[in-house]
């Protein structure tokens, strides 16, 4: 194969002998949570790759092998082997990278805009174009952000042909493939989870595959387009979003009628058909709130998809239900409301994680701020930070001391062993337990002398 000769001018073999030569440049834009674990699983299986992100700060520590993160087993010192072996750069300059690359893999951001539920596809869009100015001829451009179906198509490619002058399929290849690992286990699942991928020409899906089999050594699921493959990433998503939403329907139903929604869910398990899903105060993180609206952003769900559109209505109102136990508990002691101190354990969106993206505690802390209570938070993950120009505590004694309420926001495993009697001498009297995770047992809560509420699980 001479020098200069683009990727998609091979045939499958010679493709796959490139690959296996650790013969292919690798760039990947955005080195998030899902690009900087992604460059570092492709350097480790030496094939050179050159990371960008706009964020200068990220670049530098990136570079001397460290993280802004703390919660990705292995990543830091994933991250100093490559830099080690010289298979892994970072840069802020897409031009280093992307001019000279083989293979461009898209991890850039597309959050949910608040007001308006739309996804900003701005990042996303704004970085094709810079990547499209700097693309070789006959390279593949991979787009592992989640977008809607047809974003691809009808957003991307345009973008990429326009500031390129080159024509999509005939001089460069587009896959989608989006990304499906979860936060805390990122590098894991990699090895895990069948990657999606949906091309628009055989060629373009094929040198994916081998590319993500060679790395990842897992399945692959060749879909016959794009915006398949970015509906599969989506409506994994929203059956999750859904599925919560009726249970958390039936948990509220549980409350009211006197049954214990996780002896439910029990029962119901016992039938093969049956998927259990579980209560909470909400969804948070960056897939389930925001995939949802993906799908809803198609003119095609027009008049449609109403299931959808409800679970997202019941979801999003949880918060409030949270803030409901907690009046009804208060009602029950009697306690004057002028001077209640309330304890949040766990601000992350799920357990065991360091990231409050879309997560439903904070609606849960705003509303209490603004109904006058004093609030003290504590999360592992978060020791002394602002949280809503809250500082937070040290330690768990700090937070429970003097609390006439304790909520279990997140179930991290370290509150999972809380011991109630002692809890019990730190509080107030007439104490108050809310669990929104349907993780504590109101048995040993209530043998201890405390008040119990919970999303589902209240009944005595
Ligand atoms: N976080 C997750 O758990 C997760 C899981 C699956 C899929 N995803 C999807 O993956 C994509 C990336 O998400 P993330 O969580 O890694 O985002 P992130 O915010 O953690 O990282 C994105 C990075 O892109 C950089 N960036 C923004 N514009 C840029 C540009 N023009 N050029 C170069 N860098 C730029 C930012 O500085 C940031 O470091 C999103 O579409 C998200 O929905 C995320």
């Amino acid at each position: 194969m001479e020098e200069n000769q683009g990727i998609l001018e091979l045939d499958n073999e010679e493709f796959i002998n490139k690959i296996q030569e650790k013969n292919i440049k690798i760039s990947v834009i955005g080195l998030g949570r899902i690009g900087l674990p992604t460059a570092v699983a492709i350097a480790r299986s030496d094939l050179p790759t050159i990371g960008v992100d706009i964020n200068q700060k990220i670049v530098e520590l990136a570079n001397i092998g460290k993280l802004r993160i703390n919660d990705e087993p292995g990543l830091e010192e994933a991250l100093q082997k490559v830099i080690n072996t010289g298979k892994f750069s970072a840069t802020t300059q897409i031009k280093d990278s992307v001019s000279d690359a083989d293979i461009i893999i898209v991890c850039l951001p597309t959050p949910l805009e608040n007001d308006s539920k739309k996804t900003n596809y701005q990042f996303l869009i704004k970085g094709c174009c810079k990547i499209a100015k700097n693309l070789k001829k006959n390279s593949l451009v991979i787009i592992e952000s989640t977008v809607g179906p047809g974003i691809v198509e009808n957003e991307i490619i345009p973008v990429l042909e326009k500031y390129s002058d080159l024509i999509s399929g005939k001089d460069f290849g587009v896959v989608s493939c989006p990304e499906r690992a979860n936060p805390s286990t990122i590098l894991t699942d990699f090895n895990k989870i069948p990657r999606v991928v949906g091309g628009i020409n055989e060629k373009s899906t094929n040198f994916a595959s081998h590319l993500y089999q060679f790395v990842f050594k897992i399945d692959v699921v060749r879909v016959k387009n794009c915006k398949t493959a970015n509906a599969v990433k989506v409506v994994e998503n929203v059956f999750r979003d859904v599925n919560v939403a009726f249970i958390n329907e039936i948990a509220i139903f549980c409350d009211r009628m006197g049954i214990d929604v996780n002896e439910l869910i029990a029962g119901c398990k016992t039938k093969y058909n049956f998927i259990p899903h579980f209560p909470g105060p909400g969804v948070g993180g960056p897939c389930l709130p925001v995939n949802p609206y993906q799908l809803l952003d198609a003119p095609e769900s027009e008049n449609i998809l109403q299931v959808v559109r409800t679970a997202r209505k019941i979801n999003s109102e949880m918060p409030k239900y949270v803030i409901k136990l907690v009046e009804d508990a208060l009602k029950e002691v009697n306690k004057k409301l002028d001077n209640i101190t309330i304890g949040v354990l766990g601000i992350s969106y799920k357990p065991n994680v360091g990231d409050i993206q879309l997560t439903p505690i904070k609606e849960i802390v705003q509303k209490l701020k603004q109904m006058n209570f004093k609030i003290k938070i504590f999360d592992p993950f978060f020791i002394k930070k602002e949280f809503l120009s809250i500082q937070t505590e040290e330690n768990i004694e700090n937070l429970v001391n003097n609390c006439d309420v304790l909520i279990l926001g997140t179930d991290h495993d370290e509150f999972l062993k809380i011991d109630f009697q002692k809890l019990k001498k730190l509080m107030k009297s007439s104490g108050i337990i809310i669990d929104t995770r349907g993780k504590i047992s109101s048995i040993e809560v209530r043998n201890a002398g405390l008040v119990f509420r919970g999303i589902g699980t209240t009944v005595k």
